[in-house]
């Protein structure tokens, strides 16, 4: 059994990376796995100050959930991030808690990564661009490596994914971490 960590990134209801990432986790769970979901749309997390307040204390300064996310984050074998395209990126949301992993990345390590994106745009290039972003990220930590990538691509609509390809692949992949 492996502890599965996904943080969800769309801000919006019935959004495609989001149903992506609950089927994502059907699949893990039904492989016996235990899964969690963090939502950053519950769980709002500010911009990095830069302050480096962290490098000195270890935690951050700002007094949000970042700290309860990271514990979770660190603590678990696989870590997957949801994330809609905009403008050929990952969503700010997203970024925005990257940065602020800043706190502990050091302690984020030997993991299995996977990311599951969501974009309007008919070509899987739209979706690579946004891991590239991600690997930046990726290439800081130890040993944590990349193993899958949803591609959620001719996603436009909330709903889109839910009659889509890669709502099954989604589940497969979940279901063979
Ligand atoms: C601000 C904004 C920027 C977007 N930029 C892109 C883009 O660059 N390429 C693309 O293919 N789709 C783009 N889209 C479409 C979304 O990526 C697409 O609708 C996706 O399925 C949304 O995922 P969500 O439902 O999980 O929020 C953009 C949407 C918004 C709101």
């Amino acid at each position: 059994m492996k502890k599965v960590v996904i943080i969800t990134s769309s801000l919006r209801d019935n959004s495609n990376s989001n149903a992506l990432a609950e089927r994502f986790m059907e699949g893990a769970k039904e492989s016996g796995n235990a899964v969690e979901i963090v939502s950053l749309k519950t769980n709002r997390i500010a911009p990095c100050l830069g302050c480096n307040y962290c490098q000195i204390h270890g935690c951050c300064v700002m007094k949000d959930k970042l700290n309860e996310i990271l514990d979770k984050v660190i603590d678990s074998d696989v870590l997957v991030f949801a994330s809609p395209t905009y403008f050929y990126s990952i969503s700010g949301t997203l970024k925005n808690f990257i940065d602020r992993t800043y706190a502990k990345f050091t302690k984020i390590k030997n993991k299995d990564f996977y990311y599951i994106g969501s974009c309007s745009d008919d070509s899987k290039e739209a979706i690579d661009r946004c891991v590239n972003t991600v690997k930046g990220f990726l290439d800081c930590l130890d040993s944590v490596n990349l193993k899958g990538i949803v591609y959620g691509i001719s996603l436009t609509d909330v709903f889109d994914a839910k009659y889509s390809n890669s709502y099954n692949e989604a589940y497969e992949m979940g279901k063979n971490i």
